[in-house]
């Protein structure tokens, strides 16, 4: 067994600070109240109702993981958060139709009392939306000085201990990483300088870890994906994960892939399409935030299958991924894949799937493992980026040296190797030998 990891104790009020508070940070919060009032359960949650097993299978010891690592009670989070519109979080929520009326009602008195301060944004980032309640300032630099303002006002208003973010903003359009991205050092002239190639996110996220706050990216833009901010956190000692919360259709993609790769069945095409009608699916509908979107779900099938290992079964196969904005669906999305594999001797198969999903309901315990996981890692002096967290994320953060893990079920192990390492427990290889001597 390897030595324990000294973790400090969830000790106070742990604050969650949301960029972005739309259908996505409306439906975490209002489901985090409601499983506190007893009117729900908090389904999908790993760090509410995973379990985790430890040592040989005869031992019989599977603790639920928060009773195996200490992770913040739910009673603990305290909420906060920016947006561009100033409504309060019930107003959002019962607009975005995520959530029942009724919930809604008997949570209305917490929402209500969530209403974000003014964003910092610039519409060249994302073109669909108009913001009417954002912060000035004289440059970049600035705005991210206001940012680390909120932040020092909520945690003196609150009192919290600790502190995370996690963006839940639109996906702002595609940037590629360039020389301003590449240090500390130039990142910070380039936030006094206004250089275009620093997106609104990415100034949250600076400010978070000059704030001594663990982040996480939770759309697919670059933000804190870049080696300047990747440095930052390290020298701060603070633990960051991204990007793009992994629900429905490349959930479902990155369940399948490495069942059909096991298996060594090929595959000549996989086209996904799907129809969405909420505010993400409109910022989508524009093409320079899609191609942020698109970059993120075409990367997965490529590092699960592998083709150049496997060049009979994967060289050049055909992928596509299409997002349609259509207003009636709301956020009830619904994802169509179209797989065409191939068998023994190559004779094709097809593979069709519908998924009529839910895309905050997918990602709402997303955002709350991130939060409790990410304020565990901080405790346990975890710093730079938590490839272990690759288990939430389509496009998930890696050191420069691998490639990334898209594997769910490898991404599962990880996380769970991980806790079992920060407790000193034994690695779980399943070798098995032992059962059969
Ligand atoms: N729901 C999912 O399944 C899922 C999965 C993966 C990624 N995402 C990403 O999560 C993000 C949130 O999704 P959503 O469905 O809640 O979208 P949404 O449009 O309902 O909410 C996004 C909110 O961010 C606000 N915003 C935009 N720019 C901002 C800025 N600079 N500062 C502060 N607020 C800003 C918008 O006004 C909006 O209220 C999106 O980027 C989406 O692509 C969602």
């Amino acid at each position: 067994m390897s030595k324990e990891v000294l973790i400090q104790e969830p000790k106070g009020k742990l604050g969650v600070l949301l960029p972005g508070m739309g259908a996505v940070a409306t439906t975490f919060m209002a489901g985090v109240e409601a499983v506190r009032r007893g009117l729900g359960q908090p389904i999908g949650s790993l760090t509410q109702m995973g379990t985790i097993r430890l040592g040989k299978r005869t031992e019989k010891r599977v603790p639920t993981i928060r009773q195996f690592v200490p992770l913040a009670p739910l009673d603990d989070l305290v909420f906060a958060g920016w947006d561009i519109r100033d409504e309060n979080c019930y107003q959002t929520a019962l607009q975005g139709g995520v959530l029942e009326g009724r919930l809604l009602e008997q949570v209305r008195d917490f929402l209500e009392g969530v209403r974000p301060m003014p964003a910092v944004f610039d519409q060249h980032y994302v073109r669909r939306l108009e913001g009417t309640h954002v912060k000035k300032g004289q440059n970049k630099l600035e705005l991210a000085q206001r940012l680390q303002e909120d932040i020092e006002n909520f945690r003196a208003r609150t009192g919290v201990s600790r502190t995370v973010m996690v963006w839940c903003g639109s996906t702002e359009i595609f940037l590629k990483p360039q020389d301003v991205h590449q240090s500390l050092e130039n990142f910070e002239c380039g936030l006094k300088e206004n250089h275009p190639a620093i997106a609104p996110s990415m100034i949250y996220a600076y400010a978070a870890l000059k704030s001594g706050v663990p982040f996480a990216n939770g759309a697919p833009n670059l933000t804190v994906d870049i080696p300047a901010l990747v440095e930052l956190a390290k020298q701060n000692s603070l633990p960051i994960a991204g990007k793009d919360f992994k629900t429905g259709q490349t959930l479902m993609k990155t369940i399948i892939a490495p069942g059909l790769k096991a298996r060594l069945i090929g595959l000549s095409g996989w086209f996904s399409t799907n129809i969405l009608g909420n505010r993400d699916g409109e910022v989508l509908d524009d093409p320079e935030s899609f191609r942020t979107k698109e970059e993120s779900k075409l990367s997965v099938l490529e590092h699960i299958l592998q083709p150049s290992l496997y060049p009979d079964l994967y060289k050049g196969f055909h992928h596509q991924v299409r997002i349609n904005y259509y207003p009636p669906r709301g956020d009830n999305k619904e994802g169509w894949d179209n797989i065409d594999i191939f068998g023994w001797l190559g004779y094709p198969m097809q593979i069709k799937i519908d998924f009529l999903c839910r895309d905050s309901i997918l990602a709402a315990p997303i955002v709350l493992d991130l939060v409790l996981f990410l304020d565990l890692a901080q405790r346990a002096g975890m710093r730079g980026i938590q490839e272990w967290l690759s288990f939430y994320f389509k496009s998930p953060m890696c050191a420069p040296t691998v490639y990334p893990e898209h594997d769910l079920f490898i991404q599962l192990m990880k996380l769970k190797n991980t806790l079992r390492y920060l407790r000193g427990e034994e690695l779980i290889t399943h070798l098995g030998l032992e059962y059969y001597d």
